[in-house]
């Protein structure tokens, strides 16, 4: 299951614009900062394939990677930030979600939840809609690694994402497959590789 080789494909604002050669693929999708390129770049083994900011709002695009020659993983704009002008934001809502709706090759959605901090409403909301709309879903938990501080409410990424297994169980009746991660420490990297190609093989 491990990674030979990685490319950068495309970046696309539409689904039509999509590559169209019909390789499975994968797509990153969380709130802004919850550390999706990060990600990608700890799968891959390369620190600036995907590109990272401190700053939220980094990824504007559908980004396709080939991967092994074989499938894609796609690195998504975040959701929720904030600061964003309003227009920009609904823009980059309406064509990611058409993405998740209109995308046949799309195999599931790995979406990433900040075990660092508390359980946020907008995760769970994203959720429910990615249930709603019956499209497959792992949860990925980052930044496993962070210690925990006062002001991230004094809990561990433990308690934290045991917290957001528990909400999102009373919302699905069971909870979708998860894994911890950290891109520091490359935490959870074979285990979503794994989790990924048996995906690909059903
Ligand atoms: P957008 O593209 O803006 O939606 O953000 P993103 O989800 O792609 O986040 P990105 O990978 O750019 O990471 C955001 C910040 O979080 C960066 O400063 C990363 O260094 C940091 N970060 C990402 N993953 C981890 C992690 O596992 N542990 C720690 N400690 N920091 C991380
Ligand atoms: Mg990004």
């Amino acid at each position: 299951a491990q990674v030979e080789q990685a490319e950068f494909v495309k970046s696309s604002v539409e689904t039509e614009q999509c590559p169209s050669d019909g390789l499975p693929e994968f797509a990153l999708v969380g709130r802004s900062n919850v550390g999706k390129s990060s990600l990608l770049n700890s799968l891959v083994r390369r620190k600036k394939l995907a590109l990272t900011s401190k700053k939220p709002g980094k990824t504007q695009c559908i980004n396709h990677f080939r991967i092994n020659d074989s499938w894609h993983l796609v690195d998504l704009p975040g959701y929720g930030y904030a600061a964003a002008p309003h227009e920009v934001r609904t823009d980059w809502a309406k064509f990611t979600k058409d993405y998740f709706l209109n995308r046949p090759t799309l195999v599931s959605v790995f979406l990433l939840i900040d075990a660092s901090i508390p359980a946020k409403k907008i995760d769970l909301e994203y959720a429910s809609w990615l249930g709603q709309n019956k499209i497959p879903m792992t949860l990925v938990f980052t930044k496993c690694d962070k210690r925990k501080k006062k002001k991230n409410g004094g809990k561990r990424p433990e308690e934290n994402l045991q917290n957001f297994l528990e909400l999102i169980q009373k919302f699905f009746q069971t909870a979708p497959p998860w894994i911890m991660t950290s891109s520091v420490t490359n935490q959870g990297r074979d285990e979503i590789l794994l989790h990924m190609s048996q995906l690909r093989n059903y």
